[in-house]
C-alpha cells in the first residue's frame, strides 16, 4: 500500500495515472463520436442508438461514474506535475523558448480548461437540459439541430474540437512515452498514431456542427 502510494506520488506515477484517464475518455469520445455520426442515417437511427444505451442503467452509470473519476484523477495528476515542474525550476527562464515542445504541448494547459469548460456546458446544454426552454430526453437528433444551428453555439463547439485534436495528439504522443516507446526509430510510428486520433476524432465530431450550420442536418 506504502509502495502504490509512494509510486502514485512520484512523476512517472502521475504520468501513468495520466495515460490510464486520457485512455478512457479516448476510448469515450471514439464511441461518442462514432454515435453522433448516426445522426446522417436520420433521426431515428441515433435517437435508437441513445435509447439502447439508456436502457441498460448498470452500463450507463457504470461508464458515467468510470468517466468522473478519469477526468477527475487526471486534472488532479496534470495540476500536480505542473506544480512539481515550476517547483523543480523556482526561477522562471528569462527568454522562453520551446526548442523541444509542439504547438499542441502548449496548449495542454489552457486547451485542457477549455475542454472542461466545454464539457460542463455539452453535458448541461445536451445531457441535463437546462441551457434552453426546449428540451427532449428521446429526442437527441431534434435537440442538436435545435441548438447547434446557433451560429455562436455551433462555433464553439468548433473551437472545442480544435483543443480537443491538440490535446488529443500531445496526449497520445506523451502516452507513448510513459510506456516507454520513446526510441527514435518508433518516432514515425508515435506520430502516426497521434496524428490519426488527433485527426479522425475531432474531424468526425466536428462535422455534425458543421453539417447543421450549413444545412444538411436539419
Ligand atoms: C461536436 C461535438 C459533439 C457533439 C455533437 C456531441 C453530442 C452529444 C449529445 C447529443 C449528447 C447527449 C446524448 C444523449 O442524450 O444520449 C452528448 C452527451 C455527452 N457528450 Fe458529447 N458531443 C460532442 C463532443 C463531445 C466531446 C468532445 C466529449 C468529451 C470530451 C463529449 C462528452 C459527452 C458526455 C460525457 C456526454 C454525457 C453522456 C451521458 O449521458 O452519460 N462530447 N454529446
Amino acid at each position: 500500500m506504502t509502495g502504490l502510494r509512494q509510486f502514485l506520488g512520484s512523476t512517472i506515477g502521475k504520468k501513468v495515472v495520466m495515460a490510464v484517464s486520457g485512455l478512457v475518455w479516448i476510448g469515450y469520445v471514439v464511441v461518442h463520436m462514432s454515435g453522433n455520426l448516426l445522426a446522417y442515417a436520420g433521426p431515428s437511427a441515433i435517437n435508437d442508438w441513445a435509447a439502447f444505451l439508456k436502457s441498460t442503467l448498470p452500463l450507463l452509470w457504470g461508464t458515467r461514474i468510470l468517466l468522473v473519476v478519469a477526468l477527475v484523477v487526471h486534472v488532479q495528476a496534470a495540476y500536480s506535475l505542473k506544480r512539481l515542474d515550476r517547483l523543480s525550476r523556482p526561477v522562471g527562464y528569462t527568454r522562453v523558448q520551446h526548442p523541444a515542445s509542439t504547438l499542441a504541448s502548449r496548449m495542454m494547459g489552457w486547451g485542457g480548461v477549455l475542454l472542461l469548460v466545454f464539457l460542463v456546458y455539452h453535458i448541461l446544454e445536451l445531457t441535463i437540459g437546462v441551457v434552453h426552454p426546449v428540451f427532449s430526453h428521446t429526442d437527441v437528433y431534434g435537440n442538436l439541430v435545435r441548438y447547434l444551428r446557433t451560429w455562436w453555439i455551433g462555433l464553439f463547439y468548433l473551437v472545442a474540437m480544435v483543443a480537443l485534436a491538440a490535446h488529443l495528439y500531445h496526449g497520445v504522443w506523451s502516452m507513448f512515452q510513459t510506456v516507454g516507446v520513446v526510441h527514435p526509430r518508433y518516432d514515425r510510428l508515435r506520430r502516426t498514431v497521434a496524428t490519426l486520433v488527433a485527426i479522425v476524432v475531432p474531424v468526425g465530431f466536428a462535422s455534425i456542427p458543421l453539417a447543421i450550420l450549413f444545412g444538411l442536418l436539419r
